[in-house]
């Protein structure tokens, strides 16, 4: 799953294991979305969304197409995006009974473990500083601060 800028990481990814995965990409409107035929020689058969429908694909938020083929073939979720999506994304891991692995976007002041800026509340009770256990991490481990975690 990409959301916006988290296509980069993702691509990355599908360089690597061509044929593996399932792309789901999402963007707010059709102006942010990639070059049509950039998505489709980087993940044949990808999913594309916008969420006002002014692009191409399907209209809504990507999570609804990726739901529905979690009911057909659960697979692990590899997902980079904005934190809304990977709040989504972990309610909808949990439902499923599959892992998520979240590249998470975090502002960062030090890059040390210092300033914590980059810092995310675990469902434990303890903090994770992306700049020093991330970027990639469990998705389910962290509060996202969505209803349901
Ligand atoms: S950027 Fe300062 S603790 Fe991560």
């Amino acid at each position: 799953m990409a959301g916006g800028a988290g296509l980069g990481p993702m691509a990355s990814f599908l360089e690597a294991l061509p044929g593996r995965a399932r792309l789901f990409y999402g963007e707010r409107s059709g102006s942010l979305q990639v070059d049509r035929g950039f998505l489709s020689r980087l993940a044949p058969g990808a999913v594309a969304v916008t969420e006002d429908g002014s692009g191409y694909g399907l209209r809504g938020l990507a999570t609804a197409p990726l739901e529905v083929a979690l009911g057909k073939d659960p697979r692990p979720i590899l997902a980079c995006g904005p934190p809304a999506m990977l709040a989504a994304l972990a309610s909808l891991a949990r439902r499923n009974s599959v892992p998520l692995v979240a590249c998470a976007e975090a502002r960062m002041g030090c890059g040390l473990g210092i300033c914590l800026s980059c810092s995310l509340p675990l469902l434990d009770g303890s903090n994770l500083s992306v700049c020093q256990h991330g970027p990639v991490i469990d998705g389910l481990a962290v509060d996202w601060g969505w209803p349901g975690d």
